[in-house]
């Protein structure tokens, strides 16, 4: 009946050792020790063994079940670890990778893109200036007195006291100018505010580009050249542009300039800048000798620049983030 035992002990480990699945392995606990089992069938003989012999043959059952059951386990483990592996091998690590969906420049950035470089080919550098802004700078400097009405036409958004966020890019005309000495020229691209009411050309929020030249003998002649030729580069050789005669505290005289353009459909003038020759009050605020210095400087919609140069129909669309349009650019 010991051989029994033992011949059990190797036939079952074999076949533990031979089960390629769970399903399998579970058969093979079933038949070796189940309640029907090869173990139990051996041990219903006990009664036959010699009475001496039965306490080494019930001790050599335990070894065999306990060695069983230890390589049921270890067989287990086995199997769960290598079905984990496949799984894991399933996934083809040469199927190319999923692409993220490239974004484009968004036509507002472009157009601002193209001014720059427009202006850094007429030998104009890029300043910068902050958004949040002091009204000294806002309007002061600029010649605009708090209570005078033409405060109003740049209505503005107050944060609090005299802090409040720009409602133009020409404050950065006065910290260029409080920096360096003439002669200078440069553009000053940016975000601008006011609580204007959105319309087709109208938004709260929208984009200028500053230019200021200033030297020993600059004129009004300068400013024309200067705009008509942008003008041009921007929008084709064949392009109207239009000076009209306009009124701004920083600058006399002043005009806006206008660019004819087919707009929804349908030709009309749209007014892309205010400009004018620095008024000699600007440059009294910054300590510039207004008898020796001249200058000009202009301040540009950078979105009416997107519409016109793109054909977008609203100024509205710029800033919706709408997928559908933006994916056009
Ligand atoms: C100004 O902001 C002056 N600072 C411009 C200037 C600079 C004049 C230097 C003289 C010397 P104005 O408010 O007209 O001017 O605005 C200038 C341009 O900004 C307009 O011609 C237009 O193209 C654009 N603009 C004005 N308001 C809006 C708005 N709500 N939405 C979109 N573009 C606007």
């Amino acid at each position: 009946m010991q051989d029994g035992l033992r011949r059990l002990r190797e036939e079952a480990l074999g076949k533990v050792e031979g089960a390629a699945t769970l399903d399998a392995l579970e058969q093979v606990r079933a038949a070796c020790l189940g309640r029907h089992g090869a173990l139990k069938e051996i041990m219903g003989r006990l009664a036959e063994v010699q009475p001496e012999e039965r306490r080494a043959t019930g001790q050599l059952a335990n070894e065999v079940k306990a060695a069983i059951q230890a390589a049921l386990v270890a067989r287990r483990e086995f199997i769960e670890r290598v079905a984990a592996l496949s799984a894991m091998a399933t996934e083809d690590i040469t199927v190319p990778g999923l692409r993220r969906p490239m974004g484009t420049e968004h036509p507002l950035r472009r157009a601002e893109a193209e001014l720059r470089e427009v202006f850094a080919r007429l030998g104009f550098d890029v300043a910068e200036g902050p958004e949040v802004e002091l009204e000294y700078y806002n309007f002061e400097a600029l010649n605009i007195p708090a209570e005078h009405p033409s405060h109003d036409s740049f209505e503005t958004f107050y944060i609090e006291g005299d802090v409040l966020l720009r409602s133009h890019t020409s404050p950065v005309q006065i910290r260029v100018m409080e920096q360096q000495q003439p002669p200078i020229r440069v553009v000053v691209p940016g975000r601008v505010f006011r609580p204007d009411t959105a319309d087709a050309t109208h938004s709260p929020v929208f984009h200028q580009i500053e230019g200021l030249v200033v030297g020993e003998d600059v004129t009004f002649a300068d400013l024309k050249a200067v705009l008509t030729m942008a003008m041009r580069e921007l929008f084709g050789p064949q392009t109207e542009t239009r000076f009209r005669p306009s009124f701004f505290p920083f600058t006399e005289p002043s005009a806006e300039v206008d660019v004819c353009c087919e707009l929804g459909g349908e030709r009309r003038w749209l007014e892309l800048l205010g400009a004018g020759m620095v008024h000699p009050k600007v440059f009294e605020a910054v300590g510039y000798d207004p008898e020796r210095y001249t200058g000009f400087a202009f301040g540009m919609g950078i979105d009416r620049v997107a519409l016109l140069k793109y054909g977008i129909p609203d100024i509205r669309l710029l800033l919706e983030d709408d997928l559908r349009f933006l994916e056009q650019f």
